[in-house]
């Protein structure tokens, strides 16, 4: 974590400040990263935005965007061979080899990672508990649920909004720590500043989002973004 310096005023220094933030399209191809293109994705994305939609349809579409990420973060995971034997004979399918894991951040992952379970029922649910402290935006470890017996091909980190990076960071700096092959994030809107971070500080992993959006406004917060993820699944505002 950086450390917290003040200004003049008291008050902190947040990350962004002074340091010109990169434009959309100087980050939109940057290696690793995966920005979804899909028509349906899209459609989705404006109902969740729409300030008008209330809590109880806005976690189904953040479920129903964690079902299609997981789609598309899992597209390239190792299968293996499985014999079985149909209704009319033998034949050799397929199956995923080796666990997945899901990280949810909490508290707004929750939804992503209810979405990813809609798509692999079995993959175990590694919950991690992050909060952004909104003087420094700063992420704070207070939760930590992960087991220390790994049997995964690949760990997947979700949470909605990834703004200065802080949380994405600190969330794959815990799980670098298990030793898992392969570490993924999934998050559904990315600011180019906090995308740009991530993918500087962790280059070896993959960055699976659904919109990259323009910019951060002086508090943190995503533009046009879609306001505050947890408070709006949860109806905490
Ligand atoms: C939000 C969001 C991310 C973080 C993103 O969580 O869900 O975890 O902020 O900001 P960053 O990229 O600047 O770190 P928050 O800390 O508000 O907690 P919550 O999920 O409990 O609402
Ligand atoms: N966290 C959110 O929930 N929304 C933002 O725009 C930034 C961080």
């Amino acid at each position: 974590m950086t450390e917290t310096t003040t200004s003049s005023g008291g008050r902190p220094n947040l990350p962004m400040q002074g340091v010109p933030q990169p434009s959309r399209d100087e980050v939109l191809n940057l290696p690793r990263v995966h920005i979804s293109s899909h028509p349906v994705m899209a459609h989705k994305m404006t109902a969740l935005r729409n300030k008008n939609t209330q809590p109880p349809e806005f976690y189904r579409h953040v479920k129903e965007i964690g079902a299609l990420l997981a789609y598309e973060a899992t597209a390239t995971l190792a299968i293996e061979s499985s014999p079985i034997e149909t209704p009319m004979g033998p034949m050799i399918g397929e199956r995923l080899a080796g666990g997945i894991g899901v990280t949810p951040i909490l508290r707004a992952g929750l939804g992503l990672a209810e979405g990813f379970r809609e798509v692999i029922p079995d993959a175990q649910i590694w919950h991690l508990g992050l909060r952004r402290d909104e003087q420094t935006l700063e992420a704070m470890e207070y939760y930590n649920q992960l087991p220390h017996r790994v049997d995964l091909q690949v760990c997947y980190a979700v949470d909605p909004m990834l703004a200065t990076g802080g949380s994405a960071i600190d969330a794959i700096n815990v799980l670098k720590r298990r030793a898992i092959p392969r570490l993924c994030y999934v998050g559904i809107i990315a600011a180019p500043y906090g995308l740009l971070k991530l993918s500087q500080t962790h280059p070896d992993i993959d960055i699976y989002i659904a919109a990259l959006d323009e910019s951060l406004n002086d508090v943190g917060y995503i533009l046009p973004g879609l306001g505050d993820a947890g408070d709006r699944q949860f109806g905490t505002f």
